[in-house]
């Protein structure tokens, strides 16, 4: 509160200060930050070095983190490192790898996200971080979006909940959140230049609610997202950045620019774009800008100022505070309870699930994921354990002594190296002569010599016509942004290892460990194709290669594999996934790589045939009704395994629920017109307006595959006693729910909320306005009170908040499809 007392300050610095004073108060108790006095510090800055802390710059002693910011050592102003992401703390030492953030969402739990939010705040600190570029609550709008898997669901008011908490856990370790990617960054395709074209009561009641929730409870940054919202940059839009984060909502952080989003100097600036990050590309002229006239200094001591009032807030100025050590088991706890909870029964007929001994007595276990295990997704989300174990070694270990558990691929990701048949080749070590070579496979004991370089030219002839999984295999290269292993084709670089974005690597390591990169190419019988291999070592590391493919005679060799294991065995288990990234959208929502023959023909061959999703969002799902289980683990982070394999065996009762809607087909979701996604002349059209996710399917009748909020228990709840009344400005509603089965179990019930009669603008026939998680004990009957704050009685009009008021009606429900209750109350 002092802030707010010095004269130098305008009215509107101090409403800002203020709002980060109030939010200091939102850190746990015996947690005091250092109350630097900042104007004075401001006072003692050069231009040049006001100008240093408004951008990125090369780390001289990197820890692999995202961005860096140098400080200012004369004064005390510490570096500043910037670490990704959502799902683990993204560096080159090891970190915990939690559950991918759909998981999180999927447990409609504020208080797991808090935990989830502190194991990466704290692990953010004891690894030398300092701001977190996370939490991402951009909302679900595409169902084949690449991002998906990173954020919170495709409703607002869950979104808010989960981002409050993730942000108490993170920031009460002491990290500096960053809240993203503000805003409308909904798609990956075209994501740095796509206009997104959306009315302002969409932006306030979809896109925004989850960002306004995070300034209230207190985020110390805000990242600016890639896209045009309306025509302008979102990092150069004064509307968004200036008069609603910062006039409306009182943000007293800072706002930096995604990676390379910043697109000019003085007008981003100016427009409200604190930081530009990584690099000072345009920011480096900021100096320049003010000693020439064209910026006053003050725009760029407000920005300064924002920056050390936060570091301030976080005890950072002067000296520091001292690191915590990192608790790895911590973390690991924690990933292992998200990802039980987060867990989602989609379907459970007659019980299948779960696996009983018989079935563990004589199991199929079928599909890659199940052998090496998916993680997390893509990009810069990736976050890599320093172990994981499999589905296979989770489910055969926890089954114990008296099980046979056999695994099949059914889905060869792999293949084996391509035959000197079908191969001429020559090979140079860099700097050397060239050697005929007679394949491109050195891994293990073969291993290449750490450091080394070396390229593989020549020509690849298929013995057959089809479609050839081309794949380059590889581990030790050095790390770079495009990938240090590569496959070129015809001119065409087809696959490269370690491509953080592109590369088309697969999140899916071979058996052997190797990362696996690479695609699927039409071969014509006879015909030599020019191929290139290139690849350079890293120091310290042996350099594997590996040139493979899967040959159309070995994908059917597998699927029949699958399903004659599957036709011996008393039950069957199919992994299925799919490969969410940043970068790039999904090109279909079907399951990739041929999988969905796979499971039909499994399913045709055993009638107790289960299936575990890992997938980071929705999928088309055509043989539903073939299968009699289906688990949806998500990306279910390093200790995925041993909670896939519990909740399988029944050691813990799933009770997660969808917070995205399946749609039956692609061109039910509401965003299948191609002016709404990817758009049409580069501007995408958001013309279903509110009608987001479960809104949309609602409105228009269209039945989804499994609704938003929809998620079984292998135990039964039932609902009962509806009573609603007025609280607070919004409603207090309460019901009781029991369980009436034989297991303990979580139910996570859902109120929504009508529209009154003749509604003043078109609103959804139901939406979210509370939730709650109950853990109940077979026979157990409780009374739930769900508040439904003011704000879901309102909508957005005429640059405010309004009441819908009038007849509306209360439902209570297990899914936004599965309503139990209702009730009529009249809103004023
Ligand atoms: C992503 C951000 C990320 C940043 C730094 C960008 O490509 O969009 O989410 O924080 O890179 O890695």
């Amino acid at each position: 509160m002092a802030e707010a007392l010095n004269p130098s300050l305008t009215r509107r610095d101090a409403a800002r200060l203020l709002g980060a004073a109030a939010a200091v108060a939102a850190l746990p108790s015996g947690w005091t930050a250092r109350r630097a006095d900042v104007d004075a510090l401001l006072r003692k800055l050069t231009l040049a070095e006001k100008v240093s802390l408004l951008h990125g710059a090369n780390d001289p002693a990197s820890k692999g983190e995202a961005g860096y910011v140098p400080g200012v050592p004369r004064l005390g102003i510490p570096e500043i490192r910037l670490a990704d992401g959502p799902a683990g703390v993204r560096v080159t030492a090891g970190a915990t790898a939690l559950p991918a953030p759909v998981a999180l969402a999927s447990t409609f739990a504020a208080d797991l996200a808090q935990r989830f939010g502190a194991v990466i705040g704290r692990e953010g600190r004891a690894l030398g971080m300092d701001v977190l570029l996370s939490p991402m609550t951009n909302i679900v709008r595409v169902p084949q979006a690449g991002r998906n898997f990173e954020t919170l669901g495709e409703d607002p008011l869950l979104a808010a909940a989960l981002v409050v908490g993730e942000i108490r856990g993170i920031q009460g370790e002491g990290l500096i959140a960053t809240v993203k990617h503000y805003a409308a960054n909904n798609f990956e395709n075209a994501r740095q230049t796509v206009d997104v074209k959306v009315d302002e009561r969409t932006l306030r009641e979809i896109y925004l609610p989850a960002f306004e929730a995070a300034v209230k409870a207190g985020v110390g940054a805000v990242m600016a997202a890639y896209n045009h919202v309306n025509g302008v940059y979102a990092a150069e839009n004064r509307h968004l950045l200036s008069e609603i984060l910062r006039d409306d909502w009182q943000f007293g952080g800072w706002v930096m620019s995604d990676w390379y989003a910043t697109h000019s100097g003085a007008p981003s600036l100016t427009a409200g774009m604190d930081m530009e990050m990584p690099f000072g590309v345009n920011y480096g002229g900021l100096a320049a800008a003010v000693t020439s006239g064209q910026l006053a200094e003050s725009v760029v001591d407000a920005a300064v100022r924002r920056v050390l009032v936060q570091l301030d807030r976080f005890g950072l100025l002067g000296g520091g505070r001292p690191r915590p050590a990192p608790d790895p088991a911590g973390g690991a706890r924690v990933a292992k309870e998200i990802a039980l909870a987060g867990a989602v029964l989609l379907r459970n007929e007659g019980d299948l699930l779960p696996l009983g001994r018989a079935d563990l007595a004589d199991l199929a276990v079928i599909g890659p994921t199940a052998a090496s295990p998916l993680v997390g997704g893509g990009g810069s989300a990736r976050v890599i354990p320093a172990g994981a174990e499999s589905p296979l070694t989770a489910l055969r270990r926890q089954a114990g002594p008296g099980s046979r558990i056999h695994w099949a691929t059914g889905v060869d990701l792999e293949g084996v190296p391509v035959p000197a048949s079908a191969l001429s080749l020559q090979r140079a070590q860099q700097g050397g002569a060239p050697q005929a070579a007679a394949q491109v496979d050195h891994t293990g004991a073969g291993a290449l010599p750490a450091g080394s370089s070396w390229t593989w030219t020549g020509t690849l002839t298929a013995p057959a016509t089809g479609d050839y999984d081309l794949r380059i295999q590889g581990a030790g290269g050095v790390p770079s942004f495009n990938g240090s292993i590569s496959l070129t084709l015809d001119g065409v670089r087809i696959g490269s290892v370690g491509a953080l974005i592109g590369g088309n690597s697969s999140l899916i390591a071979t058996s052997g460990g190797l990362t696996n990169a690479g695609t699927t190419v039409r071969l014509e019988a006879g015909v030599a194709k020019p191929v290139t291999v290139a690849a350079t070592g890293i120091a310290g590391t042996p350099l594997q290669v590996r040139l493979a493919w899967v040959t159309p005679q070995r994908r059917q060799e597998a699927l029949r594999e699958a399903a004659a294991l599957a036709k011996g065995a008393r039950a069957a288990l199919v992994f299925a996934f799919n490969e969410g990234t940043e970068g790039a959208d999904r090109a279909a929502l079907a399951l990739p790589k041929g999988q969905d023959p796979v499971v039909e023909a499994v399913a045709g061959a055993n009638a107790r045939t289960a299936v575990v999703l890992n997938t980071g969002d929705p999928v088309l799902i055509p043989w539903v009704r073939n299968v009699r289980s289906i688990l949806q683990m998500w990306y279910p982070g390093q200790e995925g395994a041993d909670a896939t394999a519990t909740l399988l065996l029944g050691g813990a009762n799933p009770g997660g629920k969808l917070p995205v809607t399946f749609p039956v087909r692609a061109e039910d979701a509401p965003t299948a017109p191609a002016e709404r996604y990817p758009g049409v002349g580069g501007v995408a059209d958001y013309s279903e307006g509110v009608l987001v996710g479960y809104r949309f399917y609602d409105a228009k009748g269209v039945e989804p595959l499994f609704p938003f909020g929809h998620g079984l228990s292998y135990t039964r709840f039932q609902y009962g006693d509806l009573s609603v009344r007025a609280a607070g400005g919004g409603l207090s509603v309460s019901f009781t729910v029991a369980n009436t089965g034989r297991r303990a179990g979580v139910e996570v019930p859902q109120v929504y909320l009508g529209p009154p009669a003749g509604p003043p603008v078109p609103m959804a026939p139901r939406a979210l306005a509370g939730f709650a998680r109950v853990r109940l004990s077979p026979g157990e009957r409780r009374r739930v009170t769900v508040t439904v704050p003011r704000r879901a009685l309102q909508y957005w009009s005429d640059g405010r908040w309004t009441l819908a008021g009038g007849r509306r009606t209360v439902h209570v429900g297990s899914s936004s499809r599965d309503l139990r209750l209702r009730q009529e109350v009249t809103v004023r």
